[in-house]
């Protein structure tokens, strides 16, 4: 059900993007850059269609996580980040999310992740907190 992003599910991928983050969505040059960059950790998880995705650094940072929000709330957001647990190389998990985004935090914390800072004006006008967990 998880595996590796191939070019192929660029336009789908996009789709969740676009429902996911409506103000500020990667297009798809973002995209191919991050699977490019990432090309054994671009992630997607798919049952029937792909319903979620999920980019991070083999030494465990986490670059974006979006799940269709038809399917939010049924374990497949836990399903990727548990996927970066057990592949990452490093000591440390970690994520910057939107002071805003309260349903992000919520999210990592019941994974385990802790605030463990404050980047200012991480997103343009927003600051992100820095959550971690090891791994
Ligand atoms: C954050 C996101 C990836 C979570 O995916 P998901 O598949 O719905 O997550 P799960 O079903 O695995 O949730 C696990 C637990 O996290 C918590 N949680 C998840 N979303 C939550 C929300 N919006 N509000 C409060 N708690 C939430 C709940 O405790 C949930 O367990 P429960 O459903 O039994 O109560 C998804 O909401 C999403 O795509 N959001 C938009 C994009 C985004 O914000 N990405 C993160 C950027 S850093």
């Amino acid at each position: 059900m998880i595996r590796i992003f191939t070019t192929a599910d660029m336009d789908r991928i996009l789709e969740i993007e676009a429902q996911a983050f409506p103000k500020s969505p990667y297009n798809r040059r973002i995209f191919a850059n991050l699977h490019r960059s990432n090309p054994t950790t671009f992630l997607v998880y798919e049952e029937g269609e792909i319903l979620g995705y999920l980019v991070h650094t083999p030494e465990g940072h986490i670059i974006s996580i979006a799940v269709d929000p038809r399917h939010r709330r049924k374990g497949i957001g836990t399903q990727l980040v548990r996927e970066v647990f057990r592949s990452s190389t490093g000591e440390l998990i970690w994520v910057e999310v939107r002071e805003t985004n309260t349903g992000a935090q919520v999210f990592y914390e019941k994974l385990g992740f802790l605030k463990r800072g404050v980047i200012p004006r991480y997103y343009c006008t927003e600051d992100a907190y820095v959550m971690v967990r090891s791994t």
